[in-house]
């Protein structure tokens, strides 16, 4: 049977969406300084922050530096500030924005390269201070058990994507250039807490994540849970928990005497 063409369909429907022209203002520039630069770029419904700097970057500013990957939330390569909040450019829809320009700044924690690409080299240095993973001695990879209770607490930290968010908006490293050589921030505390709380991790990281890292320095005011697009409760599972292992530990008498022990023995702190 051939379909009939519906003669009450207006001829308009069959038209392309005209798209709208989204305002940006997007901050060009390198660690010589910059500023915000104007552009209005068409954009589609259902479209990112990320498909209109793409846009632009095709159209009208060639040289306009993004650093992306997935386009899927999952590489957490496209880390910037959107309307002044630290977003995913591949997960911040337009229509969740107000109307009005869209204003696109780089990372403000980490030193600028060039226009939206950052150094991030802070947090892969802390990473080289977190101390890996030491299964019990003497026993063999393929032996190792653990109960699904233990495997479902760590799995939380492990869906970390290491986009930064977190270490970007968290003030302690933000606002005090002094600390950043003594807090690793909460991407690492999450760390700690994956591997603290793994039942066949042998090695004891309460001394190295208060007195190296700077757990104390924070101050639980949860902003770091709030960007973060895994999704982890940063604060309440990892820092708070850790918060309290670490000062069981402190004053605990048993482990103070151990641990002044192990000082006049010349022995390192356990961890
Ligand atoms: S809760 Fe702690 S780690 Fe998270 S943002 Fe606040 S001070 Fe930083
Ligand atoms: S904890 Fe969350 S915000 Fe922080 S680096 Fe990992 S995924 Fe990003
Ligand atoms: S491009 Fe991979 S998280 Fe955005």
């Amino acid at each position: 049977m051939t379909s009939q063409p519906r003669a009450d369909k207006p001829a308009a429907a069959d038209a392309e969406p005209v798209p709208l022209t989204r305002a940006l203002r997007v901050w060009r520039g390198d660690k010589a300084g910059g500023a915000l630069t104007d552009y209005a770029v068409p954009a589609h419904e259902g479209e990112v922050v990320l498909d209109v700097l793409h846009r632009l970057q095709a159209t009208q500013a060639n040289d306009l530096a993004i650093r992306w990957n997935c386009k899927a939330g999952k590489c957490g390569s496209c880390s910037m500030e959107i309307n002044g909040r630290p977003r995913l450019a591949c997960m911040a829809r337009l229509s969740s924005l107000p109307d009005g320009p869209i204003t696109v700044t780089p990372l403000r924690t980490f030193p600028v390269i060039r226009d939206l690409v950052t150094n991030v080299t802070f947090n892969y240095d802390w990473a080289l201070q977190v101390r890996s993973f030491a299964p019990p001695d003497g026993l063999p990879p393929g032996q190792y058990r653990m109960a699904q209770a233990d495997v479902d607490r760590s799995q939380e930290f492990r869906k970390c994507i290491e986009c930064w968010l977190c270490q970007d908006v968290c003030h302690v490293i933000r606002d005090h250039d002094d600390a950043k050589p003594v807090y690793a921030g909460p991407r690492y505390f999450i760390r700690h807490a994956e591997l603290d709380m793994h039942p066949l991790d042998a090695a004891d990281r309460r001394d190295a994540l208060r007195e190296r890292h700077g757990l104390g320095l924070c101050n639980i005011t949860k902003c770091c849970t709030e960007v973060c697009p895994a999704g982890i409760k940063i604060t309440d599972n990892a820092i708070i928990p850790m918060k309290e292992r670490s000062a069981d530990q402190r004053y605990d008498p048993l482990g103070r005497v151990l641990r002044s022990w192990r000082r006049r023995e010349g022995r390192p702190p356990a961890g």
